[in-house]
């Protein structure tokens, strides 16, 4: 057979998921072989099992072997803006002075094509080096940010999901769209790029402030007119947005009821931070099975609040898991989770490494309803696989010297790992760390500082 001569087999000791696991001992949840493979053809997973077994299956299959490390699922990061990679780190604001003093000058530069295709190099870069595979993006308001966006991931043949931001009030002049004109434009890059490739688009109002009455029925109108695309906002971040929100949509009975009131609300809604809800707003996200998005590193960072998943996951609210680059602080899924669980820890709730590894792979598949592509290493899936090193280390050599179990294995890695953790990335079979030159490599000459 000609096609085996582009297989490839991936060795070292793999994790999968098929379920949020309790602890180590519910191994119906998931799949640990030591001496594992992830057979790969065609940028999809053929099978993965015992390496023996599949070696004997696919004898000219070429070895990548990566043991000791562990084989996972690409990571997923439910919610991030990508024209805030220049806005990453910038200092002493919570929301809504973040978002005027740095984020809003900012965003204005992605108007330039050449600036949004540099910068969605730089962004894609970032993301596979720290082991992301998928994405969910906010753009910018600008079409352009919406085209390098999607073609970089074209590029890559990533799969990833985003949109442009509709935002018609309170922001600068040039960030602000119309009504009619973020109907116009989301509508043209639906058309031309969801479905094409890996690509998926979220219908994006960016959140209820930035939005009038008459943009929010452009919204409406179009998650009508397409039930097959996302939808992102954000919901109840900061008190000073919830109340600045009450005043300008009186009538809605709390932040949720803006959204529901025009129809935003299905499974397919991605509702990021939901921070301070009422019962009433979670009674709403039961019923509509929106889904919440905890963001930690930016919930820390902005000072905005604790995401109660102990509360949301007792009502059957599924929820996903994020970075939230630029307000977040780190790329990288494994210190999502560190902070995360430390937050969960402020409310006295705890997060098992197992369910934290199942929650940044099938868990955030699962949120976007495509946990038969992405997020598992099931037989069919596109091959997104990460390579995590537990002893990358001095730290993490050392401490991994005590550990005994798989479990304190991968909370080594959450706590103290990040992209020196990631050996490798593949995304649709194709390795992107090494071997690929990385934008990253190809620095800008420093500015010179203006002031101290
Ligand atoms: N709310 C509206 N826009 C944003 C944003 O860009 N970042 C965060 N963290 N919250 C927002
Ligand atoms: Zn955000």
């Amino acid at each position: 057979m000609s096609h085996t001569e582009t297989q490839t087999l991936l060795r070292g000791r793999i994790l999968d998921f098929h379920a949020a696991p309790t602890d180590e001992m519910d191994t119906d949840a998931y799949t640990y072989i030591k001496d594992g493979a992830i057979l790969i053809e065609g940028g999809k997973i053929k099978a993965t099992g015992v390496y023996q077994d599949l070696a004997a299956q696919a004898p000219q299959a070429t070895v990548k072997d990566h043991r000791p490390n562990l084989l996972l699922p690409g990571f997923i990061d439910t919610h991030v803006h990508f024209p805030q990679v220049q806005v990453i780190a910038s200092w002493g604001e919570q929301l809504l002075d973040w978002l005027n003093n740095y984020t809003f000058p900012e965003e204005t530069r992605f108007e330039d094509p050449k600036h949004s295709a540099a910068m969605a190099g730089h962004f894609y870069d970032l993301l596979t080096s720290h082991g992301t595979t998928t994405a969910v993006s906010y753009c910018s308001v600008h079409t352009a940010s919406v085209e390098a966006y999607f073609a970089e991931a074209e590029k890559r043949n990533m799969c990833m999901i985003g949109g442009k931001v509709m935002m018609d009030r309170n922001a600068p002049d040039a960030l602000r769209d119309t009504p009619q004109s973020s109907y116009d434009d989301s509508k043209k890059m639906i058309a031309k790029w969801h479905g094409k490739g890996r690509a998926h688009y979220a219908i994006t109002p960016r959140f209820a402030i930035t939005s009038t009455p008459e943009q929010m029925q452009m919204a409406q109108a179009m998650v009508a007119e397409h039930p097959e695309c996302f939808v992102q906002t954000h919901l109840s971040e900061n008190h000073d947005e919830i109340a600045f929100t009450k005043e300008l949509y009186p009538d809605a009975p709390d932040y949720l009821g803006v959204y529901e009131s025009y129809g935003l609300l299905t499974s397919k809604t991605l509702l990021g931070h939901s921070i301070h809800l009422t019962p009433r707003e979670i009674d709403v996200l039961a019923e509509t099975q929106a889904k919440p998005v905890f963001c930690p590193t930016s919930n820390l960072f902005l000072g905005s609040g604790l995401f109660d998943d102990g509360g949301l996951r007792a009502r059957g609210i599924q929820n996903a898991i994020a970075t939230d680059i630029g307000a977040g602080t780190s790329y990288s899924m494994l210190q999502s989770l560190n902070e995360g669980y430390k937050i969960l820890q402020l409310q006295k709730q705890k997060l098992h490494p197992l369910r934290a590894f199942d929650w940044i792979t099938r868990g955030n598949a699962e949120v976007l309803g495509l946990s038969d592509k992405i997020g598992t290493l099931a037989a069919g899936s596109d091959a997104d696989v990460v390579v995590l090193d537990s002893h990358a280390t001095h730290a993490m050599d050392l401490r991994m010297q005590r550990a005994e179990s798989l479990s304190e294995e991968l909370f080594i890695l959450q706590t103290l790992g990040d992209d020196r953790a990631v050996a490798e990335t593949y995304v649709a079979g194709v390795a992107q760390k090494n071997g690929r030159a990385t934008m990253a490599n190809t620095a800008t000459p420093a500015p010179v500082l203006k002031s101290a």
